[in-house]
C-alpha cells in the first residue's frame, strides 16, 4: 500500500507563506494563492480515483441499506447541489446554516457551499431552536439547510420542526432547503421553504468551482466559551485545507485504499475536519455513522468494523468508557482484525479505557494515537504518528512537526524545564489556527491572545513529563467537556437563571465515570419554591436555551452561593466541593461569609 502523493492544484501560488502578529491578532497563511478546497477533495481524485468510494454512510437502522458514493458520485452530486444553492440566490461569501442529521446531504451540502464560496455554518443537529436562533442572528444566515427529521437511536427528532421554531421572527430568512430523511410531515412555508430533490431536479450536472483567496473564509463553527454567548470560530481557505491534510496523513499514517471511521458528528470541528475535508483531500475513504454506539445494542461500533472491514477508528473516551461498561460481552465475537490503527480525541483519555481499547479492540497491535486539538485549532496539534512515535497511555505525547508549545505559569513566564505542570500555550502560528471570530476580532484577540504576551492560550492545562511528552489535564477556564462536548458554565447558569424563582446560581464541573465530566449546578431559589417543580423546569429550560447535552447530573438547593467581598462567585471552590476535595478547599478567608461553604457542605448531594 501507498501514501497519497498527489500535489494539491491551486489556480495561483502563494507569493508569501506567512504573515503574522499574535497582537492584533493578524494571521496569514499562502497570501496570494487561490484556490477552492473542493476540487483539492473532489476533482483533483478523478483521473485515478474516480470509482473509489469517498463517503461510506452506515444508516442508524443496521437493517436498511448502507450506502457508498464514490469520489465521481460525490463530485457530481456536490455540483448540482451548489447549483440548487446558485438557483436560488446563494452566492459568493453568503452563510448558510446546516441543521441535518449525520446522512451523506450533510458532507454534500457542506462541500456545495464550498464550492460556490459561500460560507457555511454547521450547526449540530442536538442544539435547540434557540441556539439555532442564535448562531443565525450571529452570522445573519439568510439561508438554512435542513432535514425534515434525523433518526438517533431508537429517536426520531423533528429537525424542520425545529428550525421553524428557530427562526419564526426571522424575516431574513430567505430559503430553507429541505432533504426528506424520515418522510415525517412537516410544514412548508410558500416561498421560502423548498424540497431538496425538487430543486435538484432544476439543476444543471456541471457547477464550476469559484475561485477563492488562500485568506477567504471557509466555515463558521460556533463554540462555547467562558462567557454566556457561543463564539463563531472563523477557519479560512488554504490554511485549514493544508493542516487538515497534512495532520490527517501523518498521524494516522493512512495508505492508500485504507476505510477510515471517525465516530464523531459533522456538528463538531472533528466532523468538520476528520470526516470531511482531511479525509476527502487524501482521496480516502471516509465512513459516517447516523447513529449511536450503542444502537441497537452496545456492539455496534464493532459490527460496523467487520462489516466494512474498517482499517482505521478514530473515536471519542466517552464512547469507549460507555461501551467498556456494557462488558465484554459485545465484542466477543466481533471480527476485528482489519483494524490497523485506533484514534482517540475530544477530552483526556483515562487509562484504564486506554488499555480497554488497546487490548480488547485493537488486540494489542494496534498503535492508539491520542490526538489533542481544538474548534480553534482547526487540526491536530499533539500527538503521536501512528506505529512511528512512541504511545503512551493517556499522553498525547509530543507537538506534531511545525506545532510550537510553551508551558506558562500564572504570571506569564514562560516554564522550560522538564516534568512541570502549566497552562498550554502556542508560540507560533500554524496554517490551521482561528482567524477571527466572525464579526467580533476584539473578541477573538482578548479570549486567545490577551491572557499572554506572544501566545495563543488554549484554555487547557498540560502536564509535561522528563521525556518532554505532554498530557493534557483538562480546560482550567469555565469550560465544561461533557461528553467530548463542550459547554460553558456561562451558558448553563443564564439558562437556570431564566427559570421563575431562581435567584442565583454557580455552575462547575465534576468527575464522571462516562462522561468525562458531568454538569454540578448550585442554586439558589426564592423562599417557598418546591424544587421538585423547580428541578423539572431547570432541564426544561437548558434543553430550551441550549439543548438536552448540557442538562446538569446534580442540583444541588443552596442558601447563598460563597463569594467575595467584591461580589465575585469563588468557583474554585465549589469545583472541590462537587468533586469531593473536601480537605482542600483552599484559603477561605477572602469570603465575605466563610459559613456559607460549611452550609454548602453540609448539604451536599
Ligand atoms: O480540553 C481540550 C479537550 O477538548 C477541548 C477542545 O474542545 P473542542 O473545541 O470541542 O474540540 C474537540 C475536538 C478536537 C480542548 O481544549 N481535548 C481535545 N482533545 C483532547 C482533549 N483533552 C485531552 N486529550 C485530548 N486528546
Amino acid at each position: 500500500m501507498d501514501r497519497y502523493s498527489q500535489p494539491f492544484c491551486v489556480e495561483k501560488k502563494w507569493n508569501q507563506v506567512l504573515e503574522w502578529n499574535f497582537t492584533e491578532p493578524n494571521i496569514k497563511w499562502f497570501s496570494g494563492a487561490q484556490l477552492n478546497i473542493t476540487e483539492n477533495c473532489l476533482d483533483r481524485h478523478l483521473p485515478e480515483r474516480a470509482h473509489v468510494p469517498a463517503l461510506i454512510w452506515e444508516p442508524n437502522n443496521p437493517h436498511e441499506s448502507f450506502r457508498s458514493l464514490s469520489y465521481q458520485n460525490l463530485f457530481e452530486q456536490v455540483c448540482r447541489f451548489a447549483n440548487v444553492l446558485k438557483n436560488n440566490g446563494v452566492k459568493k461569501g453568503d452563510r448558510v446554516c446546516i441543521y441535518m442529521g449525520m446522512i451523506p446531504e450533510l458532507s454534500i451540502a457542506a462541500l456545495a457551499c464550498a464550492r460556490i464560496g459561500a460560507i457555511h455554518s454547521i450547526i449540530f443537529g442536538g442544539f435547540s431552536a434557540r441556539s439555532i436562533s442564535d448562531r443565525v442572528q450571529d452570522a445573519h444566515a439568510e439561508f438554512i439547510i435542513t432535514c425534515d427529521g434525523a433518526y438517533r437511536g431508537a429517536k426520531d427528532i423533528p429537525l424542520k420542526k425545529t428550525v421553524d421554531e428557530a427562526i419564526q421572527n426571522l424575516a431574513f430568512v430567505k430559503k430553507v432547503f429541505v432533504y426528506q430523511r424520515t418522510n415525517s410531515p412537516v410544514f412548508m412555508q410558500k416561498g421560502r421553504d423548498v424540497w431538496w430533490s425538487e430543486e435538484l431536479k432544476k439543476a444543471d450536472a456541471i457547477c464550476p468551482a469559484e475561485t477563492m483567496n488562500a485568506e477567504d473564509i471557509l466555515f463558521i463553527l460556533y463554540t462555547s466559551g467562558s462567557t454566556g454567548k457561543p463564539k463563531g470560530v472563523v477557519h479560512t481557505c488554504a490554511g485549514y485545507m493544508v493542516w487538515t491534510h497534512y495532520t490527517f496523513v501523518n498521524v494516522f499514517q493512512y495508505q492508500i485504499g485504507q476505510t477510515y471511521f471517525c465516530t464523531a458528528d459533522i456538528g463538531w470541528i472533528t466532523g468538520h475536519s476528520y470526516i470531511v475535508y482531511g479525509p476527502l483531500s487524501a482521496g480516502a475513504t471516509s465512513l459516517m455513522f447516523e447513529g449511536i454506539p450503542t444502537y441497537p445494542d452496545a456492539g455496534r461500533f464493532w459490527d460496523i468494523v467487520a462489516k466494512h472491514q474498517v482499517h482505521i477508528l478514530y473515536t471519542a473516551p466517552t464512547a469507549i468508557r460507555s461501551l467498556m461498561a456494557h462488558g465484554l460481552d459485545f465484542v466477543k465475537d466481533k471480527n476485528l482484525s482489519s483494524l490497523q490503527v485506533l484514534g482517540s480525541v475530544g477530552e483526556p483519555i483515562n487509562e484504564e479505557a486506554w488499555h480497554w481499547l488497546y487490548k480488547n479492540i485493537g488486540k494489542e497491535k494496534c498503535p492508539i494515537v491520542d490526538t489533542w486539538w481544538q474548534t480553534e485549532t482547526g487540526g491536530i496539534m499533539i500527538s503521536n504518528l501512528a506505529g512511528i512515535t512512541p504511545q503512551k497511555p493517556s499522553y498525547a505525547t509530543l507537538p506534531l512537526p511545525g506545532v510550537q508549545l510553551c508551558l506558562v505559569d500564572e504570571n506569564g513566564n514562560e516554564i522550560k524545564e522538564a516534568h512541570v505542570s502549566g497552562n498550554l500555550c502556542i508560540k507560533f502560528p500554524w496554517p490551521g489556527m482561528i482567524r477571527t471570530t466572525y464579526n467580533d476580532h476584539e473578541r477573538c484577540r482578548q479570549t486567545y491572545f490577551s491572557t499572554y504576551k506572544n501566545a495563543y492560550f488554549t484554555g487547557d492545562g498540560c502536564l509535561r513529563d522528563e521525556q518532554g511528552f505532554y498530557r493534557i489535564t483538562g480546560r482550567v477556564d469555565d469550560v465544561l467537556n461533557v461528553s467530548g462536548h463542550r459547554i460553558g458554565t456561562a451558558e448553563v447558569e443564564n439558562a437556570i437563571n431564566a427559570c421563575k424563582g431562581i435567584i442565583e446560581s454557580a455552575v462547575v464541573g465534576y468527575p464522571h465515570e462516562i462522561k468525562g465530566q458531568g454538569i454540578y449546578a448550585y442554586v439558589v431559589c426564592e423562599e417557598n419554591h418546591e424544587t421538585t417543580e423547580l428541578q423539572k423546569n431547570i432541564h426544561a429550560s437548558v434543553s430550551e436555551m441550549i439543548g438536552a447535552i448540557a442538562k446538569p447530573d446534580k442540583i444541588q438547593w443552596v442558601k447563598n452561593l460563597p463569594k467575595t467581598r467584591s461580589g465575585k462567585i469563588m468557583r474554585r471552590i465549589l469545583r472541590k466541593i462537587a468533586e469531593n476535595e473536601l480537605s482542600n478547599l483552599g484559603d477561605t478567608s477572602t469570603l465575605l461569609d466563610p459559613a456559607v461553604v460549611d452550609d454548602i457542605i453540609k448539604t451536599k448531594i
